[in-house]
């Protein structure tokens, strides 16, 4: 009986001594198709992670081998149809199956706990850098030493790379202004994530030169659309006088707009590669339209703005431009994010990259048409002064008709937008113009139908009609004079008291 059960174990314990087998096999192969161990951190967890692995892979060939070895040496044979024993309970199984796991589970506990305290631990004279995960980008702000700085300039700067040295440790305080990312460098054995309203931190030292293009930085949490693409590299300089060089040179050059405006666009700080393509930064993002030739498209995207005012406002104020086949997922950037500054240095950058840069613009001719229509306008008002139409009614009439010969005009496109019967308009993106002065006198208390018609034009966001998109331009003085708001209002007038008197 004792020599029955004593060889009964036997195939057990050939079992458990291949499985360990196994898990050191395992945890020995595996870790070479890790990335290099590029920071002084990386060996520890490595090794963390081999524990595992052994244990784990040692368990699973012992699951899967019992497995294997009770189907071929238990089946049933052709003609047994009787049912297997009826067992319940076996309390030295069960103590052993619950201190095993239990011992296992501590020891990784203790393990683990070290690894994560040793690779959290505060380091003596520690880099730090600013990190801002942000759908769907990375962008990196240092402090600019005090000896590298220019009086009043700015006393940090933001890149879109990592930039660290060797032997250096690097701390890094990480914020997100939207959603969860998480901050991962494989070949730094570091992976946080980016939580909202925290800061979280993660802490490193490189020891290993970078590669061309830098250690790859990956977002590792689903944050939208463009996170496969949320990408960025560390790069490792081979010391603190490589470093300083780098940074001397990233540093912002004055008196160069578009040359601050690329470098600003490059930085990262804004998000914007995530979502444009623009093969001049190397921005391959889908979501939203390309900038490709931007500020060409720009000038002809809504007649009486200007390639600048259309960007700067598509910037401001994204939801007014929303272009067709894209959604409208652009946030606005006020000027806390962005400045006047700023924003017209970007400007300036795409500028330097049209075509027409130095020719004739389009806004240009625009404007060069809205001066024609002006001077048009005016050159009929001397003229009805010169011929003394002296009444004011026929004065009146004379204005209503320059207000409708300018609407005609190609100077301003309100037949895109508006419908109006009387100069064959059939717009249906803003409210129709039929009867304009009657409603435009009862719309807002206090308002005269003048006013109102005035401040719409001037100031269209202040009277979105429910039902309509606030898609409508601004027209300031420069697209439509003062004399000229007179002449529309005029004609719109003129269309009010032909309705009373027919
Ligand atoms: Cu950010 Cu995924």
């Amino acid at each position: 009986m004792n020599a029955e059960n004593s060889s009964s174990y036997i195939p057990i314990v050939v079992i458990l001594v291949i499985s360990v087998i196994f898990g050191v096999v395992i945890s020995s192969f595996t870790p070479q198709v890790f990335p290099t161990q590029a920071s002084a951190e990386a060996e520890q967890v490595d090794n963390l992670f081999r524990v595992l692995l052994g244990i784990g892979g040692a368990i699973f060939f012992l699951v899967q081998g019992a497995l294997v070895w009770s189907i071929v040496a238990y089946r049933a044979k052709p003609d047994d149809d009787s049912d297997a024993p009826h067992i319940h309970g076996n309390t030295t199984l069960e103590i052993v199956w619950t201190a095993i796991p239990a011992v296992i589970v501590f020891v990784l506990a203790v393990l683990s706990f070290q690894v994560w305290t040793s690779i959290r631990e505060e380091k003596a004279n520690e880099q730090i850098v600013e990190v801002v995960g942000q759908r769907f980008n990375w962008s990196f702000t240092y402090a600019i030493p005090e000896a590298m700085r220019v009086p009043d300039g700015p006393t940090s700067i933001t890149v879109p790379e990592l930039h660290v040295y060797l032997n250096r440790p690097v701390k890094l305080e990480m914020t997100t202004p939207d959603v969860i990312h998480s901050f991962w460098v494989p070949a730094m054995r570091v992976k946080q994530d980016l939580l909202p309203g925290r800061t979280t931190e993660v802490r490193f030292t490189p020891v290993e030169l970078s590669p061309d293009g830098g250690f790859p930085v990956v977002c590792a949490e689903l944050c939208g659309g463009g996170h496969g693409g949320m990408r960025s590299a560390v790069i490792v300089h081979e010391d603190e006088a490589a470093f300083n060089a780098w940074l001397e040179n990233a540093l912002p050059e004055s008196g160069d707009p578009a040359g601050a405006g690329r470098q600003l666009l490059e930085s990262g700080a804004l998000p914007c590669a995530g979502c444009h393509t623009l093969d001049e930064l190397g921005w391959t993002g889908q979501v939203g339209p390309p900038l490709n030739d931007v500020f060409d498209t720009a000038a002809r995207r809504v007649p009486g703005l200007t390639a600048e005012e259309y960007i700067m406002q598509s910037i401001r104020e994204p939801g007014a431009f929303v272009v067709e086949g894209f959604p409208p997922a652009m946030p606005p950037f006020t000027e806390d994010q962005i400045s006047q500054q700023d924003l017209s240095n970007i400007v300036a950058f795409f500028r330097s990259l049209s075509a027409d840069a130095d020719d004739t613009s389009v806004s240009d001719e625009a404007a060069d048409v809205d001066a024609d229509e002006t001077a048009d306008i005016e050159a009929g008002d001397e003229a009805a002064d010169e011929a003394g139409v002296g009444d004011d009614e026929s004065a009146d009439a004379d204005l209503a008709a320059q207000g409708r010969e300018f609407l005609l005009s190609s100077a301003v496109q309100c037949a895109a937008c508006h419908t109006q019967d009387d100069l064959g308009w059939n717009g249906r993106v803003g409210p129709p113009l039929n009867g304009i002065y009657d409603t435009a006198a009862t719309r807002v208390e206090g308002l005269s139908a003048e006013e109102y018609i005035r401040q719409s034009i001037r100031e269209p966001s202040a009277f979105v009609v429910e039902g309509f998109p606030p898609a409508m331009p601004p027209h300031t003085e420069a697209m439509v004079s003062e004399e000229q708001l007179d002449a529309i209002i005029a004609y719109f007038r003129s269309q009010s008291e032909e309705a009373a008197s027919e």
